[in-house]
Order: C-alpha cells, then structure tokens, then sequence
C-alpha cells in the first residue's frame, strides 16, 4: 500500500512559532520535588536542581515552559515561593490534596528557566484570587524597582527585573473540579479586568484566557464566544486542553486521536473569529494549546496516596510505543495548524504525565514520548508547507473513516525539508511516496542530497522505557533511500512514527 504526499514550496501554512514546543511544570506530585529540584540528589547543583535532568531537558529541545499550574494555581499564593527558604510555610494544596512545603517558588523557578534557557509562561491564580493578586506579582517579576513588590524582588537578591512577557490568566476556570470554577460570563468579566490592570503594569504582555479545558466540555464552543465578547480587545490567545487514552483496547481509533484536536482547533478559531467578525476587529485570537499530552487518567499507575503527603506518586503515567505514535500524531497536528496555533505546552515535563521520569537518588531517563517531542523540536522549525494527501483509509469506531498517513513538512530557512509522518496501520507497513517535483532546481531546494530517516516503532507496540530498563526503545535509523526521478519512497514500519531529512 503506498500513501503519496505532494509538497510544493509555494504552498506555505506558516512559520512555526518557536513557543509551539512549550512543556509544563506544575506543582503536582514529583514534577518539581525529585524531579528537577532535589537537592539531596548527587548530582545536584548549587541551587538544588538535578543536572541530569537539565541535561535531559536541553535533549528534549522544549523551548518554554507553563508554571506553576494547572489546578495547582487556583489555589495558590505566589508570596509563599519567594524569599528566604526557612521562612516559607507549608500549606495545603487542595487541587491535588497534598502538602506544598514552597522549597521550589518563584525564584527558584527563575533559576531554573535562566539554566535551561527556556521561556518561562506564568499562569496566575484567578480562582480563590483575583486581579490585584495578580498585578502585584507581575510588579514583582516584571517592574524595575521603586514600588513594595518590585522591591521585595531586588530584597530578595534578584535585582533585575525578570520581564516574563507570556501570561495565563487562570487556568481551567471552566472546570467544576477546578477551585473557584466561573461561569462564562464571570470568568469573562474577570479576565479583562485583570488583563487590563496588568497591561497598565507593563504594556508589553501577551495574555491567554482561558478556553474550555476539553473539547467535551458541555459548554464548549459557548464558552470562547461568551470570554471573548468580553475579553477580546485585552487578550491575545485563547486556550485549549485536550488529553487522550486508548479505551478498551480501540488502538485505531486511539492513534487516530489527532482528529479530535484538529476539530478542536478549527471549533475554536471559528468561534474565536466569530466574535471577532462581529466586532468588525481586524485583530486575531490565536490558540495556546497549552495542556495536551496522552494521560491515563481511568487507571492510575500507583495506588491513591495518604491525603496530605508531599510530592507523593501522582500521574506518573509509563508510556508505550502506541503512545509515542500517538504523540508523534498530535504534533503533526499542532504544526499543521501553525498558522493560528502560536504556543503549546506538552503536559507536563518531568514525571507528572511526562517525558522525562527521575527516582529520588537514582536516575533519570527518557520516555518513549520524549523521542517524537525532540525531533520535532529539532527539525520543525521553519515554514511548514501544506501537504497534498492520497493516502488509503481505515475506519474507526471514534473519528470515522481517517488516512492511514498523517503527515506534515516543515522547511528550515537553510532550505532543508523536515517530513513527519505517522503511520497508522498497527499490522501492515505503508510506503510513504513524497512528490518532490515541484521543488525542482529551485537552488538548495533541488533536494537531491543524502535522505535520513528515522522512526519509532516496536514489535511490541506495548513497550516501554522503564526504570529496568531505560533503553528498551529508541529510534532507529531506517535503510538508505533517495529521490529518484523527483520521488523519494520511504516504507515507514506499522504503528510508527517517522522523521524524514532532505
Ligand atoms: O496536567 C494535569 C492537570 O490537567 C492540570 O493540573 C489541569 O490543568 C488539567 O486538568
């Protein structure tokens, strides 16, 4: 079977914003205690963060990270991270029923960003806070001096201000779960008059409201026309949260999960300019896919912990082969729609639903999801150039019929061409042939130099990377193809996921 994919380079979607490789830090489980802060640990630096897990982020290629939550910053006060250590109280996170002992605040997360270069994105509490919260900490972070919390800041030993441009005003207020949920209309309300006053604090920000927290939510759809009537001229992006699981072993439809957040996208662009073609508004709202991932959250991988321990077991999720696929999939998606898709984070980094797993004192690995997520990282950056299908069908009981192909091409500014491709038929192999003629003596887009190919895929599509075994799947290098005749034919393995070089 052979799926066959045209690819012209006039036909260009957009240029991939750098932020559309974002990841997640949140307050939640071991992500932060015994992940990237355990000062305890060996290899632990001067600031207690594990060098081999700043070593493993670096490899992932993650370019910004959200903190410090999720449903953790709804119940969060940010005066507790700051300052000196011995001071910091011990309170309850009643998101995750834990206890949040503030060793890791906003300073140490600023240590962090400044190691790992990644761009830090700030989430602020809008559900037991409200706008002034939030003011104040954006002086405190983002204001020279000369004012109480910009003050404290300089009080506090970081004299320069930390100029965070990318803020979340709340998180999943739509959620009944989520402490402080909001209607529409209030979260609405809220959002522009905290937006408002932040601006006037520092002009120069970037706002995401807060869309539905999944695309299954009863008020989706309803919910991004109600925020943004209100909110439209404050904020500059609008998100969206979307998990996925294989249920009752339906693989085909579970690798076809890409589906659904393509029409979750397209739902939210045409509300947002919905609301935008009635303002007569040449302004656009872009998406901040800030919170996607495979997560299983029907069955835990740990017992439930005692109520009000510190950084117990939570969502520590061990992923497969499938689920890399899958990953791999959602990432041709967020790159496809990179035109109205400016920021995403993959949730979340380290060992909460994450790439990057660590034991307390031992050591740290890579997930079988961490390989798709580092070479799109790697390579997608560019143009992304609009793929025209022919590919064969399968049917699923979830998303209906879908191509066995799912595909993407980005095209770096050197001129070199990046292909993603998934295949996803879990029985058979599919040769993926790449029309190339179009690009024909257009320079170094003659592409006519040496083709790598690498892909993720497993006799065992159940395979793991675990603490036993680290290693257990990792890329390989697929044999020695080249164009011939304006083609490149490339078999890619079933249930796999492929980057190809040109
Ligand atoms: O990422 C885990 C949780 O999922 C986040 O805290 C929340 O925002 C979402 O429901």
């Amino acid at each position: 079977v052979t799926a066959t994919a045209f690819l012209d380079p006039h036909f260009a979607v957009g240029e991939v914003n750098p932020r559309l490789f974002g990841s997640f830090l949140e307050h939640l489980g071991r992500a932060v205690y015994s992940g990237v802060f355990e000062p305890e640990h060996p290899l632990a630096d001067e600031d207690g963060l594990r060098t081999d897990v700043l070593e493993l982020i670096r490899e992932l290629g993650t370019t910004m990270v959200r903190y410090p939550g999720g449903n953790f910053v709804s119940g969060y006060k940010w005066e507790d991270g700051v300052g000196p250590v011995e001071h910091r109280p011990r309170r309850l996170d009643l998101a995750w029923r834990t206890t949040e002992t503030n060793q890791f605040g906003l300073s140490e997360f600023m240590r962090f960003t400044a190691k790992t270069g990644l761009e830090p994105m700030m989430a602020v509490n809008l559900g037991t806070r409200g706008a002034a919260e939030a003011f104040e900490l954006l002086e405190y972070c983002n204001h020279p001096g000369g004012a109480a919390y910009s003050d404290l800041r300089r009080t506090h030993g970081d004299e320069k201000p930390y100029g965070i441009k990318l803020w979340c005003l709340g998180n999943e207020m739509d959620g009944p779960w989520q402490i402080g949920f909001k209607t529409a209309e209030e979260y609405g309300r809220l959002a522009v008059v905290a937006a408002k006053a932040m601006r006037l604090v520092d002009p120069d920000l970037e706002l995401v409201a807060c869309g539905s927290s999944g695309r299954g939510m009863p008020t989706f759809g309803q919910w991004e026309a109600t925020v943004l009537e209100h909110a439209y001229d404050a904020v500059d992006l609008i998100s969206c949260h979307a998990y996925y699981q294989e249920r009752d072993g339906d693989v085909d439809s579970f690798v076809a999960s890409a589906a659904d957040m393509e029409a979750f996208i397209d739902g939210v662009v045409a509300t947002a300019d919905y609301v935008g073609a009635k303002r007569r508004d040449p302004k656009r709202i872009n998406i901040s896919f800030d919170e996607w991932n495979v997560w299983y959250q029907e069955n835990s991988p740990h017992p439930e912990p005692e109520p009000w321990s510190v950084a117990p077991r939570l969502l520590e999720d061990l992923y497969s082969v499938t689920d890399a696929v899958v990953v791999g999939s959602l990432l041709i998606t967020l790159l496809r729609r990179s035109d109205r898709v400016t920021a995403a984070c993959l949730a979340q980094l380290v060992n909460v639903i994450a790439p990057i797993m660590t034991e307390p004192g031992g050591p740290a690995w890579r997930q079988t999801t961490f390989y798709p997520f580092a070479d799109a990282a790697r390579y997608g950056r560019g143009e992304v150039l609009r793929l025209a299908v022919e590919s064969p069908t399968h049917d699923t009981a979830v998303h209906g019929t879908v191509p066995l192909l799912h595909a993407t091409a980005v095209r770096g500014d050197d001129g070199a061409l990046t292909v993603f491709a998934v295949n996803r038929d879990t029985t058979r192999p599919l040769e993926l042939a790449v029309d190339l003629r179009a690009f024909g003596g257009h320079g170094q887009g003659d592409l006519t130099g040496p083709v790598t190919h690498t892909y993720l895929a497993d006799a065992d599509r159940h395979a793991k990377n675990t603490l036993d075994q680290q290693d257990r799947v990792t890329p390989k290098a697929g044999p020695k193809v080249a164009p011939d005749g304006g083609v490149l034919r490339v078999e890619l393995p079933p249930l796999s996921w492929n980057t190809i070089r040109l």
